[in-house]
């Protein structure tokens, strides 16, 4: 297995997470070196990466930054929500997932298990995420005048039918919130997006977390992080 550290980002990862963006990305999506530097310098506790520390190279990065739902509901597009900028509003207990990059899927499990102890103990609540629908644009080949949010919401043995929302789904962001036209360039989703939410395993338990020190919640993490994500 490879060699991976998990940890919070830092301005010299910038080459290597530009790396692991435009492998990722297309290069209109790619975040560049200022985009990465604002998101680490806005909020530290909240950008997040994995490496393989044999070669150095970044296998994951999360980014994410406080969102209220007046935030989330005005904003248009995926630009609207995810610009990092000084906010008068209480940012509440709600993040958003700016991006999620990933080569390597262990990596991505590691970076969620991470952050858990930290969210708790800070009290954050949920995390809303805006993503693509990669298999839309087949979809409406066969059912050209049906609305796109159909095929959000559709279900196939249980899970649903768009294989990126499955993936989310699995990881445990099951809520459907809203389907946006027009909310970030992504062909093969014709440019719509789902935005989705998932909670914070055992952030019910809050203010209770608060005062238990982290030292004791990373202990318990790969213990209760598993448990409650395959429950
Ligand atoms: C989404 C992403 C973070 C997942 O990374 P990962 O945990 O390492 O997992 P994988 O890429 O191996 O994907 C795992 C499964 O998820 C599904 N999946 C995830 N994203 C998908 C997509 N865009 N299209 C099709 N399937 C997708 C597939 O079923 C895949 O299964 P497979 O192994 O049979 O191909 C990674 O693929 C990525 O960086 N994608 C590009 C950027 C992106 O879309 N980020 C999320 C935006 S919110």
């Amino acid at each position: 297995m490879r060699p991976i550290e998990t940890r919070f980002l830092k301005q010299d990862d910038i080459d290597a997470l530009l790396t692991l963006e435009q492998t990722k990305w297309d290069r209109d999506q790619a975040a560049d070196a200022s985009d990465l530097t604002a998101r680490i310098q806005a909020y530290p506790q909240l950008s997040i990466g994995a490496f393989d520390t044999s070669s150095g190279a970044a296998m994951t990065s999360l980014f994410m930054k406080p969102i209220s739902v007046a935030q989330l509901r005005s904003a248009p597009d995926w630009v609207g929500c995810a610009r990092v900028e000084e906010s008068d509003e209480e940012p509440g207990n709600s993040l958003f997932g700016i991006s999620l990059s990933s080569v390597d899927a262990e990596s991505v499990t590691a970076v969620f298990e991470f952050f858990w102890p930290y969210a708790l103990k800070h009290g954050w609540r949920d995390i809303y995420l805006g993503s693509p629908m990669p298999g839309l644009r087949a979809w409406k080949q066969i059912n050209p005048d049906l609305p796109a949010d159909v095929y959000m919401h559709e279900m196939h043995h249980g899970l649903p039918r768009d294989p990126q929302l499955r993936y989310y789904y699995n990881k445990g962001f099951r809520e459907i919130v809203a389907c946006k036209p027009d909310y970030f360039p992504h062909p093969a989703s014709l440019d719509y997006g789902a935005v989705i939410r998932g909670h914070i395993p055992l952030s019910a338990g809050n203010p209770l977390w608060r005062h238990v020190p982290l030292p004791w919640l990373k202990r318990m993490r790969h213990l209760l992080f598993r448990l409650v994500r395959t429950s």
